[in-house]
């Protein structure tokens, strides 16, 4: 879809807002709480495919999303913070929530920091209008305190924290009632930390959701063969797996572009991925039959793909 950049707001050091409207007078397909959109950046070389959550993704007439700049950003969201200017016509994906709320839960714990925070703007309308029982801790820096809680309303229910050690994991994820879903989203190291806490305490997995927007990092390059195509590439030390299929004209599915959805895998023939993603059972990681074609990189100098 054609979309026009109609405001830029600067939101805090390095966080910009950007509202879309619909550049070809057809309004957007509205979506669901959670749901991201694919945003194509033109680069220098190659064309960017990042993903971000829609903060109002009912309102059709705007889509809003929010990007920090990736402390090493290989072009997405440099170009965003340095190059996006008004009226500018950009391309999006339609919008897929890979992330959406459990009906079934009776609770909902909700755990972010950074812009992490975005796809649970989209939730906190839906769980106040329907009354659910829900509790969201927000980690930010001091210096974005007001930014992020100037988007968060008044609500007992809604917690700050501007230290991640002012968050006492381990007594909030063990004082949790029966059927309560937890909710995470945030940098990597963050999500590690919540999630390992809570399978420690003894989370089903089936009650742990995230979503992750971090995108690839590079590593040593390593050859890809692609059995069914009978062709073989390189990937490059600054590019994913996923970008070097797309860099040759293939199109494997995609879609959180970050090692959580799913969406991306593509089973091994030969040779060790190096997992780097959210997704894979244990199982899969260890029989080493799958790669998550978006952030996994190889620890073989080779790989075969059934592909
Ligand atoms: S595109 Fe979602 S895990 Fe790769």
């Amino acid at each position: 879809m054609k979309a026009r950049i109609a405001k830029i707001r600067n939101f805090a050091t390095d966080i910009k807002s950007l509202s879309l409207t619909p550049a070809s007078g057809v309004e957007f397909p509205a979506a669901s709480a959670g749901a991201p959109i694919i945003r194509e950046i033109p680069g220098a070389e190659r064309v960017w495919k990042n993903a971000y959550s829609l903060v109002s993704p009912d309102d059709r007439q705007k889509y809003e999303i929010i990007v920090r700049r990736a402390p090493h950003s290989r072009g997405g969201s440099a170009w965003l913070h340095d190059h996006a200017a008004l009226g500018q016509v950009i391309e999006i994906g339609m919008p897929v929530n890979l992330f959406p709320m459990e009906a079934s839960a009776k609770n909902h714990l909700l755990l972010s920091a950074g812009i992490g925070l975005t796809p649970f703007l989209s939730y906190l309308p839906v769980l106040r209008a329907a009354g659910a029982a829900f509790q969201l801790h927000h980690c930010c820096r001091i210096s974005e305190t007001d930014a992020f809680g100037a988007l968060l309303p008044a609500d007992e229910n809604i917690i700050l924290h501007t230290s991640r050690t002012s968050l006492d994991l381990a007594t909030l994820l063990s004082s949790q009632k029966l059927h309560t879903h937890l909710y995470v989203c945030g940098p990597e190291a963050f999500m590690n930390v919540v999630v390992a806490s809570a399978r420690k305490l003894g989370w089903p997995q089936a009650k742990i959701h995230q979503e992750s927007f971090a995108s690839a990092t590079g590593g040593a390059p390593f050859k890809v063969k692609l059995a069914r195509r009978g062709i073989q590439l390189q990937v490059k030390d600054d590019e994913s797996l996923l970008e070097a299929l797309e860099n040759v004209g293939l199109s494997p599915p995609s879609l959180c572009r970050g090692g959580a959805c799913g969406v991306c895998e593509l089973p091994v023939l030969e040779g060790l991925p190096e997992h780097r993603d959210h997704f894979l059972s244990g199982a899969k990681r260890e029989a080493n039959s799958a790669i998550m074609a978006c952030v996994s990189r190889a620890k073989t100098p080779e790989l075969v793909l059934d592909f």
